[in-house]
């Protein structure tokens, strides 16, 4: 009996496996390598001393799929794999759909060939457009602003309407806040590839010397410094949340969905002076136009995730500066 993870060796993805092999549970690991690399399986095993399985390729081959379902048996699945740049789907909007839509497509399919109707989808907050208002409950109202937040949008409606169709079916939803930070170890964290588009990459940029200076976008925004309200969540306590996701699936049936956040709102001059003084370095920055598509603030109300899930956002703010530092600091090359 394994838990199959898709995109396992991502952010995200790497520090749920970790969680989940120290909670004694078989692994499964499906990647491609497109927007990971291939050190953080070592990393893995490392941190946790347990093996796990792994498989090289696409979620979107069904062969291999059903390869992996004939060969371990899986009763769970985390599906993480997916393109996730939110500028890059604005400019091409069709590759994000045809990757995101079809790995998913595939994986329900060759789950429900193998009767096995256990998923844990990686949503996003994305899902609530620019909210009118905040802190956002599940029930706030969804809509989404762009191809990538269509894509998850989609896929959660496409998740609802299978649990509404067959009820063996049971699905968590997990809409994910801003996950920053890196395991304690310093072994695994945020590596994306290319251009970073988050705020905390580009601030480890910054602080590195490979980007000179952070551009804040906007400080004319009706919060109490001007900047962008986010809640920022510890990579590590979101990775919990799925372990929690999983004890949910085996438990109910259905579709549920939860906020994966801790509650709380941090500006971005927030975060560059919590980073600064946890750390002792300067992050240079300098006030620039707003983003197109950036909501002035957006924090979740996790009371459901809390009480169903029994899962708390537990780190905070200092801890995540601190964790996504030192995994800069292992891995700079
Ligand atoms: C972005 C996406 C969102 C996606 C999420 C996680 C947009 C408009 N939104 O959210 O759909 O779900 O990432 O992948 O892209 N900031 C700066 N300077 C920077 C970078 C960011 O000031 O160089 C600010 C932003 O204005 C924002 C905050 O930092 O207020 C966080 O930005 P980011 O990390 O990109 O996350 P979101 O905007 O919340």
């Amino acid at each position: 009996m394994a838990v199959l993870v898709t995109g396992g060796t991502g952010y995200i993805g790497s520090h749920t496996v970790v969680e989940l092999l120290e909670a004694g549970e078989d692994v499964i690991v499906i990647d491609n390598f497109f927007n990971s690399k291939p050190w953080v399986l070592n990393a893995i095993q490392d941190i946790t001393g347990k093996g796990f399985g792994f498989y090289e390729g696409d979620v979107a081959d069904k062969d291999m799929l059903r390869r992996i379902f004939k060969d371990c048996f899986i009763e769970e699945v985390i599906h993480f794999a997916g393109y996730k740049a939110v500028g890059e789907s604005v400019q091409k909007p069709v590759m994000y759909y045809r990757n995101n839509i079809d790995t998913t497509l595939a994986l329900l399919e060759v789950m429900e060939e193998f009767g096995c109707r256990r998923l844990v989808f990686s949503s996003s907050a994305t899902v609530y457009g620019i909210p009118k208002k905040v802190p956002v409950t599940e029930g706030s109202p969804l809509s989404a602003i762009n191809p990538y937040g269509s894509t998850k949008l989609m896929i959660e409606n496409m998740c609802r309407e299978l649990c509404h169709a067959d009820d063996r079916w049971s699905v968590a939803l997990l809409r994910y806040f801003n996950p920053i930070g890196a395991h304690e170890s310093g072994k695994i964290g945020e590596d994306p590839n290319g251009i970073p588009n988050n705020l905390m990459p580009i601030i480890l940029n910054v602080v590195s010397g490979k980007t000179p200076i952070l551009s804040v976008y906007g400080n004319d925004y009706p919060t109490p410094d001007g900047t962008c309200i986010r809640d920022y969540i510890h990579v590590v306590d979101l990775a919990k949340g799925h372990l929690a996701a999983i004890k949910a699936v085996r438990r109910d049936t259905g579709a549920m969905e939860f906020n994966l956040g801790t509650g709380k709102g941090y500006s971005v001059l927030d975060i560059i002076n919590a980073f600064e003084k946890v750390n002792g370095v300067k992050v240079p920055y300098v006030i620039t136009g707003r983003r197109a598509g950036d909501a002035a603030q957006c924090y979740s109300d996790p009371s459901k995730a809390n009480k169903e899930l029994e899962w708390k956002a537990e780190k905070d703010i200092e801890q995540m500066c601190r964790d996504a530092w030192n995994f800069l600091q292992q891995h700079q090359r």
